[in-house]
């Protein structure tokens, strides 16, 4: 099968990268795309750079051209619940997009016509995913994931998001990305290693956690795609 692990920071894909060893790469629409084999599946590897608009030419990318079947998007996130801690694994049960405010015509937040607030990730792989969790003995939690093209280190917004779409962790790329992956019919799963708990310490706790949730959400991939197929 093929499957594309994709990040949107750099720090987020380096440890995939460095797992597999060899790979080859190829430039296009701005992004460099890393090809190898791992565990009897092709894959193809990239970071987006940050954001909605970035993330979604990206997998699009991966499915168009390089032909994925499968998407697992591995990065960090800003915790929301109380009980998430840095460190912690979140996986997205379904994704929604924070910032899209069509209110004004009577919608609800988050929605654009013809479309839907939520888009929910494959549920073969959160099968697999809490299987392997409970295999490597580590928490792995559930929930919506909230997306926007904003890093979020406010405490009323973060509240307001939870509040709006009773969400437990945001990030700035999984929404888009699902909108994609929906779109081409291509099952999708989105884990994330919290790096903050998106209030006013948001951005020192995301410089100084970045590495190290990102190695947690990248090593429980890599297991996944080892998985994916037995
Ligand atoms: N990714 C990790 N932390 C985040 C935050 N606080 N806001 C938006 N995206 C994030």
């Amino acid at each position: 099968m093929k499957i594309a692990i994709m990040g949107a920071m750099r720090e987020e894909i380096d440890p995939i990268l460095a797992a597999l060893g060899e790979y080859t790469s190829e430039e296009h629409a701005g992004n460099v795309f890393y090809s190898a084999q791992y565990a009897g599946h092709e894959l193809v590897i990239a970071y987006s750079k940050i954001g909605k608009v970035f993330s979604a030419i990206t997998a699009s990318v991966m499915i168009e051209r390089f032909g994925a079947q499968a998407l697992l998007f591995s990065g960090v996130a800003g915790g929301i619940g109380k009980e998430l801690k840095i460190g912690d694994l979140i996986m997205a049960s379904a994704l929604c997009q924070h910032d899209v405010d069509i209110t004004a015509f009577g919608h609800p937040y988050g929605f654009i016509p013809e479309g839907s607030v939520m888009i929910e990730t494959d549920s073969d792989l959160r099968s697999l995913a809490a299987e392997i969790a409970v295999d490597m003995g580590v928490e792995l939690y559930e929930g919506i994931i909230a997306t926007g093209d904003q890093f979020v280190a406010s405490s009323e917004r973060k509240a307001w998001i939870e509040k709006t779409f009773n969400a437990d962790a945001l990030e700035m790329e999984g929404a888009s990305v699902a909108c994609v992956c929906h779109n081409f019919s291509i099952p999708f799963f989105v884990l994330r290693a919290i790096s903050d708990t998106a209030d006013g310490e948001a951005g020192i706790d995301f410089d100084a956690f970045l590495q190290s949730s990102a190695q947690v959400s990248a090593k429980f991939i890599l297991e996944m795609v080892k998985r994916i197929g037995d």
